[in-house]
């Protein structure tokens, strides 16, 4: 038998990329492939791209030219370039970087093996067509092999929101929802090879629409009833959700479904009206800070984290303010920020730019408020059960490390716990970046 050839994956941008990454491993694992943590002595080097700001498409162009040498004295090694910067500039990549073998969109991954045997042919390959088939479902032939308790799954796709500032509906596409009988197929899956956590992943995730056992369209939530009757499936999670897909059942799941995580992504991206509107986001703050507290009446607990984006184009001192004055109002328990990055074809792309120097002054502005209510919001856990799954060993002897259901990261010292283990834990310490607990 020959020896398997290697792979080496780096995956760049959101989960939905870290998830079509395993994806992919697994679909080259039928065309002999196992994966290796060092590009340097891979047969064939995949990087997952991410277009979202300039400079997370930009990286890919200084990565790839590092493997100019590696290239040259293995000329055999194949090199790929997969995700949202394959699908927004396709062969543009491979007239900047020769090197490139392959580029392949996000909806085209199950062809990948055919087009992993037509670059060993010597062929230059590009695929970046939006198919009607289902992707996951034809790249389902995956090995049973067990896996750590904690996984992604995609259930929903694309994203027809079209905010002013974002590429992801042109490179992802429209939205599409995966049937339910396939997630409930895939999640059992998983289970057996000892996953006890689910993260459902989308876009938009909240505005999910599959397919239903009955031949009717299922919301989220009904979809998340239905994980929940999954025997050692302990918790459940979801994430991304628009503010304007927020229906009342999943409020309501939030409240009573058990296994539904007490934590909830939410991204608002600003706090002026005007901005919001100029953004294309189709809420106010208003009907923001109102649906947070439907949401907090039904889960009192509940961890909200948010998004924000600042220095959009005309954003004043005013409307930046009015982002710092709802913030103030809804405290998050964990927030990403952006400053804002022109997306060349997005709608805000052409307008007028607000200076960088100013844009920056805001960005530490915001960040300094929102790294302040994070640490009061894990501060405030001391003295709380919570439940923890521990996902590996900590540095210290007996020492395990796990999540809490809020997400943050939990250190229990003389744990006698596994890895995949679900347990009580009192937290006594909260320190810079984690938890310290210890079991009930
Ligand atoms: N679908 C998700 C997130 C998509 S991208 C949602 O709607 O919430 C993740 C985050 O990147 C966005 O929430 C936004 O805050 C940020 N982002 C998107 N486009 C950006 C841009 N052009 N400049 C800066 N940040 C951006
Ligand atoms: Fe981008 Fe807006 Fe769609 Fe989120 S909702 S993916 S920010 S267009
Ligand atoms: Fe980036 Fe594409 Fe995800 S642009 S954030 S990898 S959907």
């Amino acid at each position: 038998m020959s020896a398997p050839k290697k792979l080496f994956i780096k995956t760049y941008g959101c989960q939905m990329n870290v998830y079509d990454s395993e994806r992919m491993a697994e679909a080259l694992g039928g065309q002999g492939y196992v994966e290796t943590k060092s590009a340097d002595d891979a047969d064939m080097i995949l990087l997952n791209t991410c277009h979202i700001r300039e400079k997370a498409a930009e990286k890919v162009y200084s990565e790839l030219g590092r493997f100019k040498g590696l290239k040259a004295e293995k000329p055999d090694l194949k090199i790929g370039v997969a995700g949202c910067v394959a699908q927004a500039e396709g062969e543009e990549i491979m007239r900047r970087q020769p090197l490139v073998d392959l580029v392949v969109g996000p909806q085209s991954y199950h062809r990948l093996p055919e087009m992993e045997s037509k670059a060993r042919e010597g062929q230059k390959v590009l695929d970046t067509d939006f198919p009607e088939e289902d992707k996951f479902e034809k790249l389902k032939n995956r090995p049973k092999a067990k896996r750590g308790p904690t996984a992604f799954l995609t259930v929903q796709e694309g994203c027809d929101k079209f905010c002013a500032f974002c590429v992801v509906p042109y490179t992802r596409g429209a939205e599409v929802s995966r049937p339910v009988a396939r997630i409930i197929g895939e999640a059992q899956e998983l289970v057996e090879r000892g996953v006890r956590e689910i993260t459902l992943l989308g876009q938009n995730v909240n505005a999910y629409h599959g397919e239903g056992p009955n031949g009717a369209d299922w919301t989220l939530a009904q979809l998340i009833w239905e994980l929940d009757k999954i025997d050692g499936l302990e918790r459940i999670r979801f994430t991304t959700s628009h503010p304007n897909d927020m229906m009342d059942d999943l409020i309501e799941a939030h409240g009573s479904c058990k296994k539904l995580m007490p934590y909830l992504h939410l991204p608002v991206q600003a706090g002026s009206d005007r901005i919001l509107k100029r953004m294309n986001r189709s809420h106010t703050a208003e009907s923001y800070i109102r649906l947070i507290e439907r949401i907090r009446a039904a889960r009192p607990d509940i961890l909200i984290s948010g998004d924000f984006i600042v220095g959009f184009p005309e954003e004043t001192e005013e409307d930046f303010q009015a982002t710092l004055d709802l913030i103030e109002e809804v405290k998050y328990g964990t927030a990403y920020s952006f400053k804002y990055s022109t997306r060349p074809g997005t709608p805000a792309a052409e307008r007028a730019q607000v200076e960088a120097a100013v844009a920056d002054e805001r960005l530490q502005r915001l960040q300094a408020l929102l790294s302040r209510q994070q640490r009061e919001v894990q501060d405030s856990m001391v003295g709380r059960e919570v439940g923890v799954l521990f996902e590996k060993a900590g540095r210290l002897p007996g020492q395990m490390v796990g999540k809490s259901d809020y997400l943050h990261a939990v250190h229990v010292a003389d744990c006698d716990r596994a890895i995949g283990d679900l347990a009580r834990v009192r937290i006594v310490s909260s320190g810079p970046n984690s938890l310290a607990g210890e079991l009930i």
